[in-house]
């Protein structure tokens, strides 16, 4: 069968131009979103009068056909029709004819991929955010498991000062909220219509553009013909969004790892998302943690093809934008793949509450909140903090934590120590101690938790 496009060229294509030049490889995927815009098209041609209803109704059959061979495996692919477009058409033309040649009417390739890629994301993102909910949901069970647990926070990877590992859990929950809301504000600008932009400068057929949004759920229309056809920013978007969330993944997947040393040993993974060593029998490793951090590297370097694609492109259409499909899907594929395999993990973690404790017992992690106890007994605050340093530096030099120290010791250091330092410088109080809104208090985690209960559902 000849090409659509074979008219004005008198020597066959090359070979060699039509591997190069194809796209079915990758965009089959489409084939549903393509199939879909398509009856969307149809069913407009024959409301406008530019097809019969009788044509209509046989090319949305045909096309429904199709879907079915195509689900089947029996669809005969054929790469010498460049792209999903053209074998569908082609089938449906092979199928019924006459008919099916009125298919592409007021339609290009140009805003056909346009369209089936904004319907293609739209579909992806709403399944990314019922999974981004299933990782919250595997967060939250864990923080609420944890309130108590108390373990060292972290600056310069150095014990600062204690937490409850619901605290520190929790930060990672705002972050992925975050994501959420960027992937539905990305969706805002997904879901507008293309189509009846034709090939660049719309046509001269009376197209109606606000029927076809309308019948395919699209509140607007992508307004200009030639942004319409030349735009992807709306993929780079989905991207960027994507590669923010994989950075977080990537620092979660981090202290997963941290955490699992014998050196930390505050985490012990389930077995059945570990795997072990060819070699060394005792090795029990994090690997998929791991896999999820070096994921992130490649959705970062999908973003900087993608931008790299497009940056300095004439408007409209070029077929550079063709190489916009292997690096979005790939972005797809891992995002899925990541955020599948997290939530069971992360539900199924032991946290080892007594050996997080134990090492908030070294590190003079109450610092702070002793100098801050002299704040409150009126000294001022960089005075009370090179009271409490010289404290450390005295038990660094006689061996001791701040729990050894007599309250004689204390007063040497500054007449303002009374009785209830003794109080402060226990870590199970810390948590009772914090006030300030969002300082991870035990109240304060309560409160947020609760929350998020109503807001995550059962
Ligand atoms: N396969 C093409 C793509 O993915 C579809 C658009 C082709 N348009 C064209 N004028 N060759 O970008």
């Amino acid at each position: 069968m000849e090409k659509p496009w074979s008219g004005r060229f008198k020597e066959r294509t090359d070979r060699l131009v039509e591997s190069f030049t194809e796209s079915l490889s990758f965009d089959r995927r489409l084939y549903r979103h393509d199939i879909e815009g398509s009856i969307a098209h149809a069913r407009m041609l024959a409301k406008v009068g530019l097809i019969s209803d009788e044509e209509m109704r046989r090319i949305v059959e045909g096309l429904e056909e199709i879907k079915g061979e195509i689900e089947e495996g029996t669809f005969p692919f054929s790469t010498s029709f460049e792209d999903i477009h053209m074998n569908i058409e082609r089938r449906l033309v092979e199928k019924i004819g006459e008919a099916g040649e009125k298919l592409h009417t007021g339609r290009s390739r140009n805003d056909q991929i346009a369209l089936d890629l904004r319907l293609y994301l739209r579909d992806e993102i709403g399944r990314i955010l019922s999974l981004l909910r299933e990782l919250e949901k595997a967060l939250l069970h864990q923080a609420e498991q944890n309130m108590d647990a108390i373990l060292p926070g972290y600056t310069h990877l150095q014990r600062a000062q204690p937490v409850s590992l619901a605290h520190h859990l929790l930060a990672y929950m705002d972050m992925f909220r975050r994501d959420e809301e960027r992937y539905r504000d990305c969706l805002k600008r997904v879901n507008r219509m293309p189509l009846g932009s034709g090939a660049l400068a719309g046509s001269t057929l009376p197209l109606d553009r606000r029927y076809v949004a309308e019948l395919l759920n699209f509140p607007e229309i992508v307004e200009n013909s030639m942004d319409a056809v030349s735009d992807r920013d709306f993929c780079i978007e989905f991207v960027s969004t994507s590669s923010i969330l994989m950075m977080h993944l990537s620092r979660l997947g981090e202290e997963l790892i941290l955490w699992s040393t014998e050196e930390f040993g505050f985490l012990e993974l389930p077995d059945a998302f570990t795997t072990g060593s060819s070699m060394m029998p005792q090795k029990k490793n994090p690997d998929v943690a791991e896999l999820i951090r070096g994921k992130a590297g490649r959705i970062y370097g999908n973003l900087l093809c993608l931008l790299t694609i497009m940056k300095a492109l004439p408007l409209t259409y070029n077929r550079d934008m063709q190489e916009d499909k292997p690096p979005l899907f790939d972005t797809v594929d891992t995002i899925t793949a990541c955020l599948s395999i997290l939530p069971p993990m992360l539900h199924r973690a032991r946290f080892n509450r007594e050996r997080m404790k134990e090492a908030t017992e070294r590190g003079f992690l109450e610092a702070t909140d002793i100098a801050e106890y002299l704040v409150m007994k009126g000294l001022p605050f960089r005075r009370a903090h090179h009271v409490v340093g010289s404290i450390v530096s005295y038990c660094l030099e006689k061996g001791k934590t701040f729990k050894d120290l007599s309250l004689k010791e204390w007063r040497s250091f500054s007449p303002l120590f009374e009785e209830d330092v003794l109080s402060v410088v226990d870590v199970e109080g810390a948590l009772d101690r914090r006030k300030v809104e969002g300082g991870g208090g035990r109240e304060d985690i309560r409160r947020r938790i609760e929350r998020l209960k109503e807001e995550l559902g059962p």
